[in-house]
């Protein structure tokens, strides 16, 4: 297969959808690799390296896309890369589709076939979205904590508190993979940590582990009461494939501190407030109701060498699976793969990317 590697266009994207080491492991498998010079260098991979691993180096991006038979990117494409969508192409990458209809127009148009992959699944959950959620998780105390200074907006609290003074207080809506990872890095901090997940399983396992927090079924009370309380809310909801709740109500703002930041993590799945919008690294916050909002869609685009190299150990195996079998075949062969199917030939082939727009679903089965 002919596979071409793009340089990311999103802002503040500095991740890249290969390593030079994945790329080797492409070639070494008798696939021919586009890679656009400079695609890595932000990541801090340079083209020589590319070079070494046996990658051709193409200057015009838009060859890459036009001699490739499937692009690896690490966002969704944006519209100035809607021109390079053709019939049979393939598109692995982050898609998040549930949240923005004008790209599931465009790929349907267009016959396009994607592979999410955040609705990859198998044994053990969403495999090529949990390095991406762990590195948000940790990620994402680190901002509200930037964002509770004061001369950036917040209450002036530092997290950790000191000697007699007291720590803020982190709500961390979701308890999964981004949810512990924060977890993690909120109780390193010495933060007063809450937590709600509808999984009484989950919180009975965190409570047992981190005895100091304090854990709540998530329902509306618990939510309000706990929102009262919180310095930094991290929300980390998600319903695989579907868009994020709107847990978070206008009403429930007067009640909720000022200068408090929410960190609307899930916001790539349209986020969790009434008043989420996407925002970038450039210009990562707005205020509503004196709650700052920190509501970036790619928040691991700014540690990208932390990033690309945790994303490529989860993502590479898929990748190479469907270049070694082709795409039919390894969706057959692999239900992993046949569920991080979002679009084939025209047609919505996920469930619950259909249900976001009530577009029409049609099972991959019906198709081959
Ligand atoms: N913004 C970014 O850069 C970025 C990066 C990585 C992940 N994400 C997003 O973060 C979100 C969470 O990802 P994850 O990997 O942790 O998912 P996950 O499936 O591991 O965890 C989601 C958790 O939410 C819980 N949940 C569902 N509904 C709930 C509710 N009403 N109240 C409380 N908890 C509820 C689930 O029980 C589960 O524990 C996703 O939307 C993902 O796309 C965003």
């Amino acid at each position: 297969m002919k596979i071409g590697l793009v340089r990311e266009i999103k802002s503040s994207e500095d991740r890249v959808g290969l390593t030079p080491d994945a790329v080797g492991a492409y070639v070494k498998s008798g696939h021919t690799v586009y890679v656009e010079k400079g695609s890595g260098e932000t990541s801090g991979f340079k083209d020589s390296a590319y070079l070494k691993k046996g990658a051709i180096l193409i200057d015009d991006k838009a060859l890459v896309w036009k001699k490739s038979d499937m692009i690896v990117k690490v966002k969704e494409p944006l519209k100035s890369e809607y021109k390079y969508f053709r019939k049979n192409l393939i598109i692995y990458t982050y898609m998040h589709l549930a949240a923005n209809k004008v790209l599931v127009d465009a790929l349907v148009k267009k016959q396009v076939s994607s592979v999410a992959y955040e609705t990859i699944k198998d044994e053990t959950g969403l495999p090529c979205l949990r390095p991406m959620s762990e590195v948000a998780g940790k990620l994402a105390v680190l901002e509200g904590a930037r964002f509770l200074y004061k001369n950036n907006g917040g209450n002036g609290l530092l997290i950790s508190g000191v000697t007699g003074v007291n720590p803020a207080n982190v709500l961390i809506i979701g308890g999964g993979v981004v949810g512990r990872s924060a977890l993690d890095n909120a109780y390193g901090l010495k933060a007063d940590v809450t937590l709600l997940d509808i999984n009484e399983k989950n919180l009975n396992a965190l409570k047992e582990k981190y005895q100091n927090i304090t854990t709540y079924v998530s329902n509306e009370e618990n939510l309000i009461q706990s929102l009262k309380k919180a310095d930094i809310v991290i929300s980390s909801v998600l319903l695989p494939g579907a868009k994020a709740p709107k847990l978070i109500k206008k009403a429930y703002y007067k009640n909720m501190k000022k200068g408090s930041v929410i960190v609307d993590v899930a916001i790539d799945q349209g986020g969790s407030t009434e008043v989420s919008k996407p925002t970038t690294h450039d210009n990562p916050v707005f205020t509503y109701g004196g709650v700052i909002h920190y509501c970036v869609a790619n928040m691991p685009g700014i540690v990208p060498k932390t990033s690309t190299i945790a994303l490529n150990l989860a993502t590479l195996k898929f990748g190479l699976e469907i270049a070694n079998k082709g795409l039919e075949k390894a969706i057959k062969e692999n239900d992993a793969i046949k569920h991080g199917l979002n679009t084939y030939h025209g047609y919505i082939t996920h469930k619950e990317v259909s249900e976001a727009f009530d577009y029409h679903y049609t099972p991959f089965e019906m198709l081959s």
